[in-house]
């Protein structure tokens, strides 16, 4: 699988999940652009290390929530690369959890305008500039929350199931135009939002997985680079889920 000049910007890049797509992407041959949220010291950190390693790399401020900001980081990307080959939607947040009844709405309201509106920012933004170049592969990240969901985390189980379902749909609208929108939903990952749940709560989780640890960014990572690789062009809608055994289709 090569990305050798294909250019990829992933929004919510600088830590975790989104920091081992950069990588992995960078490792594949592609020039980087990522955009987050703060996080400075992290943003510095990678882009030294994607330079390092001979491709082109820029690091850019976004926060999801603002669809000019979302627009600004596209027109940066294009001003820096020329063109946008690949997007990646990875920004994402949860919270400790609690059973509807107890839900406080600005919680509940802010899991979704990160994880659902900032993906469609992204897709809404990118794809007229994808449509002139009759190319691009979008991968957006869910969760594989949105297939088995769990209690007290409604919200993000139901903010991640909206992207699997948009995903489904935006796929179709630009299917044969040579753009492909799919996305990962990762099983129980090691990065600092797994434990926001509660030690207690995630090691039970763990403890029933079959493959019984948590994935590493790395293991997910491989998932987007096929996705934006040519040999997924078939790939259209689809949910691809590592994740260690807990759902199996
Ligand atoms: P993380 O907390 O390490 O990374 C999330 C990234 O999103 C951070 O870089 C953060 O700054 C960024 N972000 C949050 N709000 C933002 C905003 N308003 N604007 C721009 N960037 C923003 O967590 P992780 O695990 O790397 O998560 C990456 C994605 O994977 C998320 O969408 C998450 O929901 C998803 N995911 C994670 C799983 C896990 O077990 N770690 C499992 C399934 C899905």
């Amino acid at each position: 699988m090569t990305l050798r000049s294909r250019n990829a910007l992933v929004i919510g890049g600088a830590v975790g999940i989104g920091r081992a797509v950069c990588i992995a992407f960078a490792q594949a041959g592609a020039n980087v652009a990522f955009a987050d949220l703060g996080k400075q010291d992290d943003k510095t950190s990678l882009l030294t290390e994607l330079k390092c390693m001979g491709v082109d790399a820029i690091a850019l401020d976004v926060d999801v929530t603002d669809e000019m900001s979302v627009v600004e980081t596209i027109r940066r990307t294009r001003e820096s690369f020329g063109h946008i080959d690949i997007l990646v939607n990875n920004a994402g947040v949860t919270s400790a959890g609690a059973p509807i009844h107890q839900q406080d709405w600005g919680v509940w309201s802010a899991i979704f305008d990160v994880n659902l509106k900032g993906v469609a920012y992204g897709m809404k933004h990118v794809i007229p500039h994808m449509l002139e170049r009759g190319y691009g592969r979008i991968i957006n990240t869910s969760s594989q929350l949105a297939h088995k969901p769990v209690a007290n985390h409604g919200a993000y189980c139901a903010s991640k199931a909206a992207v699997t379902a948009l995903t489904a749909s935006v796929a179709q609208e630009v299917a044969g135009s040579g753009i492909t929108v799919n996305c990962v939903c990762p099983g129980m990952t090691n990065t600092a939002m797994l434990w926001v749940g509660g030690t207690e709560f995630v090691n039970a989780k763990l403890a029933a997985l079959p493959i019984g640890r948590a994935g590493e960014p790395e293991e997910i990572a491989s998932a987007y680079v096929y996705l934006a690789s040519d040999l997924a062009g078939f790939f259209v809608g689809q949910s691809i889920s590592p994740n260690g055994g807990d759902v199996m289709w």
